[in-house]
């Protein structure tokens, strides 16, 4: 039976992946936590595992949930409910359990299944040729902001019925909300509550549009399923949306960035990016993945690696790790297009299984061979600046050159 690993080199390594040094390369501390043992304790406590079998099992295990809002004022959030940018995260998919969950997530599910994405192929395709075209010509540009934010942010609007002129200013608002999944400190909130007000406040504008006009969005759609009864409250409904958005964009931006800076880096796998794009994205999302770790609760008694595991502890499953373990990955940091066997856990797994993966992995699979063939001389030049976050992984700029 495996016990915890727990102590001043756990907490060492654990610290300094906080750090810009642990920002801007995370895998060596993954290496060195990996092989300390299948399940480390934290100094607050907190269980983590790293190793790829534990991560899955943390993740599908149905025993383990999201913390329940009532514990939420042993870790000193008892106002939680008056802080919009917890509210909207603790109440959304994302933070609640069954029977909650499931019937929240069936309603929204008929919108991201993958033939309904497909549908969504010619006008991603477009928008994607267009910001091609303005990258040539622009010459230098920052590649976040000329491309990886606005295609994701662009396809999720135009599901949901964002109109154009409005969504420029959702980056940042979504970047100054999502802080909350690294850290919950007073400091943070000051910035991520009036941002995720913001976002709710005009989500609740489009629903009161759309229930005057309905369209064939996903917001009337969801405006439908209030008006027709108990499925979805008026409440829920901006949660939902707000969820949507938000995780709409803020990860396929870091996909899109991480992505083209491992092909830039590696100029030699361009021939099997365009051979089989789709293997290739899976393995871009393997070798750097845009979330870097989820967290479970523990719901009912469970065991991870043979460690018991009591009600109410928090276990975080760093699945950026997981993905590089050589336990189950031939040479795990090397980035191999042509690789087959690249299931990695970038989408998370069990019933929180990202809902958008359909959508992600259509505009990667479009973009990265465009961007290549129609850019062949796109380069990286001085200036990129890692995130400063522990669970998102990705560029705040990332500055390129297409001449
Ligand atoms: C490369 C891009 C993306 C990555 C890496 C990603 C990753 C993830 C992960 C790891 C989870 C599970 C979290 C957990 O288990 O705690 C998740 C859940 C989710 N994702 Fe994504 N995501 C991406 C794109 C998207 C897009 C484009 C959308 C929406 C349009 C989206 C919507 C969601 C939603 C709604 C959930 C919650 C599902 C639930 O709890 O049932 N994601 N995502």
């Amino acid at each position: 039976m495996a016990s915890i690993v727990e102590g001043r080199e756990v907490s060492a390594l654990l610290d300094e992946l906080t750090t810009m040094v642990g920002r801007e390369d995370p895998y060596g501390h993954y290496t060195r936590l990996r092989e300390l043992g299948p399940v480390l304790r934290d100094a607050d406590g907190t269980l983590i595992v790293t190793r790829f079998t534990e991560c899955q099992s943390v993740s599908r295990d149905h025993k383990l949930g999201k913390m329940p809002v009532e514990l939420l004022p042993h870790l000193g959030l008892a106002d939680w409910a008056e802080h919009p940018a917890l509210y909207g995260y603790f109440t959304s998919l994302l933070g609640i359990n069954p029977p909650d969950h499931t019937r929240l997530r069936r309603l929204v599910s008929s919108g991201f299944t993958v033939r309904r994405v497909q549908e969504l192929r010619p006008a991603t395709t477009r928008m994607i040729d267009e910001m091609i075209e303005a990258m040539a010509a622009a010459g230098t540009a920052d590649f976040v902001s000329v491309f990886a934010f606005p295609l994701p942010c662009n396809v999720i609007s135009e599901l949901l019925g964002v109109p154009e002129a409005d969504r420029a200013q959702f980056q940042h608002l979504v970047q100054d909300w999502s802080a909350v999944l690294d850290e919950i400190t007073p400091e943070v909130l000051l910035k991520a509550d009036p941002a995720a007000q913001a976002v709710r406040d005009y989500l609740a504008g489009l629903a009161a549009e759309r229930r005057r006009h309905p369209r064939g969005d996903l917001m009337s759609a969801m405006v439908e399923h209030e008006e027709a009864g108990d499925r979805l409250t008026g409440d829920e409904l901006l949660t939902m949306a707000g969820l949507l958005f938000a995780a709409g964009f803020e990860t396929t931006t870091n996909l899109l960035s991480n992505g083209l800076a491992a092909l830039l880096d590696h100029p030699g796998q361009r021939d099997a990016l365009l051979a089989d794009p789709a293997a290739a994205v899976e393995e871009l999302l393997r070798f750097d993945s845009p979330v870097q770790n989820i967290d479970r609760t523990v719901l009912e008694p469970s065991t991870v690696a043979g460690v018991t595991l009591e009600p109410g502890q928090r276990i975080v499953a760093y699945t950026g790790a997981a993905n590089r373990d050589p336990r189950r990955f031939t040479d795990p940091d090397r980035l191999d297009l042509g690789r087959t066997d690249n299931a990695s856990l970038s989408f998370g797994g069990g019933i929180h299984y990202c809902l958008g993966a359909p959508m992600a992995r259509l505009e990667a699979q479009i973009a990265f061979p465009r961007l290549l063939e129609r850019l062949p001389g796109l380069r990286r030049v001085e200036g990129a600046e890692r995130r400063d976050s522990l669970t998102i992984r990705g560029f705040d700029t990332l500055p390129v050159n297409t001449d």
